[in-house]
């Protein structure tokens, strides 16, 4: 099963398109779209060393000479210096308002990618080739590209559409299992906010006898295609998030802010984006919210924590909140649930109810 869904912002409309093995036609699309004689890779290192040569293949047939960038795994790539590093690669290979730029890899190789290929030139044609779960639900959809500053995560970046979003599950098949629950906990915050159908669409997770990647591919392209379909959508009505586009920070509030204090280190964003949730839940519960059950909660035996909870701080983890970019002034903005599928965006600074809803995330560390 193949498809095709479009993505209509104010500032482009391009396809998401998501299926098995559907790079090499999507390849043909691009080439008769652009000047693939000079066509860019932007690739992530695991991804380049698992696929780089099946890639190879694909790529050598529409264009003879294409120039390759590797990108080092891991969160420390959405960095200035890395940012440069690949703008000189662009440049230095005489990257063409035509040229496209291919980024293949995780959410990291996609914001970095990506904002080089929004800055290099004003702007080159971008198509994102997402390998990971949490990059094909989330971040390769919605134009959302940068990397961050020592200060904070994604303080500097750009909104900038792709021309094309290639979701091709084959590369999943050497996705290690802690990437497919990092995916999962942003694939949960849609049906937390949006769609009751995804919790049943889910259900597979918790059958541990099989890796996931075996799991009927066509009920796989179709959770992708719903979740997808749920992010096109806020971002359509909410290009630049000014209003409904915030649901979809869902559980980050608290997750941001247990992944600072952490260093970005011993959790990932999957782990402290579950555990966000669950937060986030409780304090939807304190404050008059309807979303009570074990939806979210029942999945929590898939996650597996290194982080030293005695060496966290409430305080600080309260102070990092406050920090958060997307707060206006002082008060902490939270996206709760009125109900499930009903987010609503509410302010809450009474003590008692942050505390309350931290001891959930500390009794699961
Ligand atoms: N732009 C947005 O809207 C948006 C939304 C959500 C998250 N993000 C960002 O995304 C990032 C997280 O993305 P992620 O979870 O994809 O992490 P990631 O890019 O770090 O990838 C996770 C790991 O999987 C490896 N990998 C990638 N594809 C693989 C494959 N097919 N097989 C084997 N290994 C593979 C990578 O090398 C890496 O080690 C964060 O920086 C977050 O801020 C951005």
């Amino acid at each position: 099963m193949n498809r095709d869904i479009e993505v209509n912002t104010r500032t482009g409309t391009y396809i998401y398109s998501a299926g098995n093995g559907i790079l090499s036609r999507a390849l043909s699309d691009i080439c008769s779209r652009h000047d693939c004689r000079n066509l860019f890779v932007i690739i992530d290192e695991n991804v380049h060393r698992l696929h780089g040569e099946r890639l190879r293949g694909i790529i050598e047939n529409r264009s003879e000479n294409f120039s390759t960038f590797i990108v080092p795994a891991g969160e420390s790539s959405k960095s200035f210096s890395e940012w440069k590093r690949v703008v000189d690669f662009l440049l230095e290979n005489k990257v063409r308002r035509n040229s496209p730029v291919l980024v293949i890899g995780g959410g990291v190789t996609g914001d970095l990618g990506g904002f080089a290929a929004a800055t290099a030139l004003r702007g080159v044609p971008l198509y994102h080739i997402p390998t990971t779960l949490l990059a094909m639900v989330d971040s390769s959809i919605g134009g959302k590209t940068g990397i961050n500053h020592q200060i904070g995560k994604n303080l500097i970046g750009s909104f900038y559409q792709p021309a094309g979003v290639i979701a091709d599950i084959s590369f999943l098949e050497t996705l290690p299992r802690n990437e497919w629950i990092n995916g999962l906990s942003e694939i949960l915050k849609y049906a937390a906010i949006s769609d009751d159908e995804i919790f049943r669409q889910t259900g597979f997770f918790l059958d541990s006898s099989l890796p996931y990647y075996e799991h009927d591919h066509d009920d796989l392209i179709s959770l992708i295609c719903t979740c997808a379909e749920v992010k096109i959508d806020i971002v359509e009505k909410d290009e630049h998030e000014r209003g409904v586009r915030a649901f979809l920070n869902f559980g980050h509030t608290f997750g941001h802010a247990l992944e600072k204090e952490c260093g970005y280190k011993t959790i990932s964003h999957g782990e402290a984006v579950y555990l966000g949730m669950l937060a986030a839940q409780k304090l939807s519960l304190l404050t008059g919210g309807d979303a009570a059950g074990d939806k979210l909660e029942k999945y929590g035996s898939l996650y597996s924590y290194r982080v030293d909870k005695d060496a966290l701080s409430y305080e600080r983890l309260v102070a990092h909140m406050k920090a958060d970019k997307k707060n206006k002034n002082r008060d902490i903005h939270f996206v709760l649930l009125d109900s499930w599928q009903h987010p609503v965006v509410k302010t809450v600074n009474k003590e008692s109810y942050l505390k309350e809803s931290w001891d959930v995330v500390f009794d699961r560390l």
